[in-house]
């Protein structure tokens, strides 16, 4: 029962969960479904073997209680039973086969990526490719054929298959969209590929994003290191696309001054990509590209997206995320030129 209670318990909380979408039980694509339908099968077969055997314990223990008939009394002495042994060595041994084959199954299935190299009459890719490099402690988003760069948000469409190609850039860690499917380890040395698939627009969703989370223990950042996944119908997932390799378009607005760009320039350029000055970088850079910001729904991941936020941040990074690559470096910027980089960097948008 005390199990049972805490199962109880476990369920009340998660499913307090499931507003931010961010829960395995709450799965929005195929991927995620059918890992959620493998994770009723396996529980409800655990069950049954919890229940049998409890009940076989119970019972033994009535029935083999102390007898009435007397202090004395010695019971049937018995030494080992083939038959018995046989039983409770193939019946593990069945249901792990039965648990076994769709895990499987579905491990394999998804981590089939053979449709990513696949052509069509012009000689262009026909699935979407998303290149993904964990880094302490963020994301890059590298979409291939499409000459585009992001950090920090993925942007998908929704009903088709996009395939991931997950690296790391300096320790383990792990890919994870709880309610759309994974988890996968991202590794330095060699590549692990999968696809999934966004069946939901994220805009009605609470916070119009699902998010995403590295999964494996990678410093002590680890718990800050996460991602937003804003899903598009595949018409908006173009206008996207087009917005993003239109630096006209993303230049800082008129209220950025001159003070913020050239200390940009000066001091930020070189870890961090902004498409308009910069053009797409082809690779990772070291920082997260900034190309437009001030779109974002949050700052380094967690924090909210308000200028104040950003000059704390770039004032003090460690403060915020200890541990990350951008601590210590930018000290020496006086107050006036944070707020003028924070104004400058707040203005970089597609979306004026
Ligand atoms: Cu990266 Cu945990």
């Amino acid at each position: 029962w005390r199990l049972f209670s805490l199962l109880a318990v476990m369920t009340v909380f998660l499913s307090a969960c499931g507003e931010e979408y961010i829960s395995t039980l709450q799965p929005a694509g195929a991927v995620g479904k059918e890992q959620f339908n493998l994770l009723l099968f396996s529980i409800t077969i655990m069950t049954l073997v919890v229940v049998v055997v409890s009940v076989i314990y119970l019972y033994a223990f009535v029935k083999f209680r102390r007898s009435k008939v007397g202090e004395d009394h010695m019971p049937k002495q018995v030494e080992g039973s083939h038959v018995l042994e046989t039983i409770w060595t193939v019946i593990p041994i069945v249901l792990l086969i039965i648990l076994a084959v769709p895990t499987l199954t579905s491990t394999y299935k998804f981590a089939d990526v053979a449709a990513m190299d696949e052509v069509d009459e012009n000689n262009e890719k026909v699935a979407l490719t998303v290149n993904v490099t964990a880094k302490l402690y963020w994301w890059e988003f590298e979409y291939p054929d499409l000459g585009i760069v992001t950090a920090q948000e993925l942007v998908v469409p929704t009903g088709e298959k996009v395939y991931f190609n997950l690296k790391a850039a300096d320790v383990k860690h792990s890919f994870w969209i709880p309610s759309i499917g994974g988890k996968m380890d991202t590794n330095v040395d060699n590549i692990n590929k999968f696809y999934l698939e966004f069946d939901e627009e994220s805009e009605d969703l609470k916070d119009g994003v699902f998010y995403g989370k590295c999964a494996e223990l990678c410093g002590p950042s680890h718990a800050l290191m996460d991602f937003k996944v804003k899903t598009l119908s595949p018409e908006a997932f173009d206008t996207w696309v087009a917005s993003m390799k239109d630096t006209e378009g993303q230049t800082a607005d008129a209220e950025s001054t001159d003070l913020g760009e050239a200390t940009f320039a000066a001091n930020c350029l070189g870890c961090h990509a902004v498409t308009s000055v910069t053009g797409m970088p082809t690779g990772a850079a070291m920082g997260p590209n900034l190309t437009t910001f001030g779109d974002r729904s949050h700052i380094a991941g967690f924090l909210d997206h308000t200028k104040e936020n950003l000059v704390k941040w770039i004032d003090d990074p460690e403060e915020y995320k200890p541990g990350n690559l951008m601590s210590g470096k930018y000290n020496e910027l006086s107050d006036e030129e944070i707020s003028a980089v924070a104004d400058y960097i707040m203005s970089l948008s597609v979306e004026q």
